[in-house]
């Protein structure tokens, strides 16, 4: 199966895609985390995409894709979280022949909560959050023992920035995928498990793991 998460930023794409990866070893295929690790290195490419990143802003459709592409390489089973992100991307993608479309929907109050509380670990793949996932160990990612951080662009005037973008450029992409009869709206206000239970309801996965 292959899929997408959309939703605005902080809806809790990476949190689910990172369940779905756990539990029905999905491969999870972050963009937001691709271009962080690119935005690191000492170039002047990174650099640009740091800028971008900081402001809130989307980095080039093309740049995005090929980075996809070259992850993905022959795997069948994965979830597409933080892309496609513009329709221009949704139309590159065409031949991944993706299933389906998923979109956390959440009123913005609540992703501003979400997004202030939010810590990263600093390997950047594990997501927390100090109120609603915290840590076993308060500043310490449970699973790979490095330090959690707080994520630059989760300040207040990004965050509107990031939601202004969203609007121009990736809500149209939901209306995409609303032609093609492969979305599919969920409520993403909810607590964790509770998303996490409505997704799986709605893709047919079962786990054994009963407090989920
Ligand atoms: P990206 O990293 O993808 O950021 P985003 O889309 O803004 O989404 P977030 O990662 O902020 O939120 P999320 O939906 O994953 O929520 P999470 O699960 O963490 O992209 C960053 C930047 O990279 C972009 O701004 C752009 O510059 C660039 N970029 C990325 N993709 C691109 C593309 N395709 N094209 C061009 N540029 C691109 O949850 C948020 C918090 O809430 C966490 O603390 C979590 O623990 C908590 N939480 C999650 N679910 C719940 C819940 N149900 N109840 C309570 N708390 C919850
Ligand atoms: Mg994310």
């Amino acid at each position: 199966m292959k899929l997408i998460i959309l939703g605005p930023p902080g809806s809790g794409k990476g949190t689910v895609a990172e369940r779905l990866e756990q539990d029905f070893s999905f491969f999870h295929i972050s963009a937001g985390e691709l271009l962080r690790k690119e935005a690191i290195t000492n170039t002047l490419q990174g650099k640009k995409i740091k800028a971008l990143i900081d402001a809130g802003h989307l980095v080039p459709d093309e740049f995005i894709h090929d980075l996809i592409q070259k992850k993905i390489g022959n795997k069948r089973k994965y979830i597409l979280d933080g892309f496609p992100r513009s329709v221009e991307q949704a139309r590159m993608i065409e031949d991944f022949q993706v299933n389906k479309a998923l979109y956390l929907a959440v009123p913005e109050d609540l992703i501003v909560e979400r997004l202030s509380g939010r810590r990263v670990c600093a390997q950047g793949h594990h997501g927390y959050h100090i109120k609603y996932l915290p840590p076993k160990k308060a500043g310490i990612c449970d699973i790979d023992g490095s330090a959690l951080i707080q994520r630059k662009d989760d300040l207040p005037a990004v965050i509107k920035e990031r939601f202004k973008v969203f609007h121009e450029q990736t809500a149209p992409v939901a209306d995409y995928y609303q032609k093609k009869k492969m979305l599919i709206i969920i409520d993403g206000s909810g607590s964790p498990d509770e998303v996490y239970r409505l997704v799986r309801k709605v893709l047919q996965l079962e786990t054994t793991n009963t407090f989920k």
